[in-house]
């Protein structure tokens, strides 16, 4: 979308993975509080954004959604007052129907104007839009009109389609959103997150600077699967150029979870200014290799192991788009290290199972 936003995938905090309704304005503060002193913020994560279960039941006598009086008591500005003194931006949701998903509160359909004015005059910076409850009706009879009302506005609002991919949003969602969802729910669980991976990664063409592909939010940090796992995860949505947002209680994360979130070399992958996605390049049975270009004609490589047995996986400079007698210096992400020896034609690694490798290739010189 042509707002000047996303020019890089947006990353941040979103509720509905570890919390669903149960929040409060005082969890979204000593969220905010946590992105600053874990240090997340500095890192790049700067939105803080509250998901569906924020509002009352009904609109007030003029049609206004109005924050819920029990868990949001101070409401909606307030709490944004409180995000921005933090150097964060505030996020929230609503649906393009008449309930959100939860039906806990309205949607938007129908009130696409006062809404946006809404979100405006709160200070919103992000808008979740979400597919509920919609009457049947199609994608195009309901979403312009949400882009256009925020368009409208004289605030800045990122704005994520969730769309959950059922009407091929990638081939339209750069007209009317920064992100559109590829796929249905993720949950914290391997078969979850790998087959969001995958259908998400059928549309890889239509990512590019103000308009990414969604596989939806991380699970990093939710306890259902291993370490290695999280470390695949937070690995090909870094690749993907997937919005990456937090999904976990950041006021409670273990050592393992934030060396994951807080790697800078794999969100410098994510944030690379080039903005090309990622393919899966080759798949041999359950080894494959998944690559794309970086700024500087780097290429980023990871060599990824869906079966539970260790196996041996080789990139070869024909899948991944380097000139064949090219040698390049090999970066280890996750290890933090430059491997001493030069490659040519192909890089090998043994990876575990439900792992693995990934890497940065730097060209050093090219023969004949
Ligand atoms: C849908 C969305 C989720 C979440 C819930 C909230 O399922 O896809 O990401 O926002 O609604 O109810």
């Amino acid at each position: 979308l042509a707002n000047g936003l996303g020019s890089t995938p947006p990353m941040g905090w979103n509720s509905w993975n570890h919390f669903s309704c149960q929040i409060n304005e005082t969890l979204i503060k000593e969220t905010a509080d946590a992105m600053v002193s874990t240090g997340l913020a500095k890192l790049g994560y700067q939105y803080v954004n509250i998901d569906d279960c924020w509002a009352e039941y009904d609109r007030d006598s003029q049609g206004y959604l109005v924050a819920n009086g029990r868990t949001f008591p101070s409401g909606i500005k307030a709490l944004a007052d409180y995000v921005h003194s933090k150097g964060l931006k505030l996020g929230i949701y609503s649906d393009a129907g008449y309930r959100t998903c939860s039906s806990e509160m309205p949607g938007s359909l129908g009130y696409e104007k006062k809404d946006a004015e809404t979100f405006a005059a709160w200070g919103i910076d992000y808008l979740k839009y979400d597919n509920c409850n919609n009457g049947d009706l199609k994608p195009m009879e309901r979403y312009p009109q949400m882009t256009q009302a925020i368009m409208s506005t004289d605030r800045l609002i990122f704005i994520s389609l969730c769309e959950w991919g059922d009407m091929h949003p990638a081939t339209w969602g750069s007209k009317l959103g920064n992100s559109w969802r590829t796929t249905d729910d993720i949950n914290d669980s391997w078969e979850s997150m790998v087959s969001r991976a995958d259908q998400n990664e059928v549309y890889a063409e239509y990512a590019r600077p103000g308009g990414w592909n969604d596989p939806d939010m991380l699970e990093v940090g939710n306890g259902g699967m291993t370490n290695d796992e999280y470390i695949v995860h937070f690995s090909i949505w870094a690749i993907s150029k997937a919005p990456l947002l937090i999904g976990c209680d950041v006021r409670n994360m273990t050592q393992e979870t934030m060396a994951i979130l807080g790697n800078k070399e794999v969100i410098a992958v994510n944030q690379d200014p080039l903005g090309v996605q990622a393919k899966k390049v080759r798949m041999m049975g359950s080894a494959e290799v998944w690559a794309g270009p970086l700024s500087g004609y780097r290429t980023v490589v990871v060599l990824l192991n869906r079966s539970v047995f260790p196996a041996q996986i080789t990139a070869h400079w024909d899948d991944i788009g380097i000139p064949p007698h090219t040698s390049v210096q090999a970066r280890n992400l996750w290890k933090h290290i430059t491997l001493e020896r030069e490659f040519v034609g192909k890089l090998r690694a043994q990876v575990s199972g439900h792992s693995c490798k990934m890497y940065i290739l730097t060209p050093v010189s090219q023969s004949e």
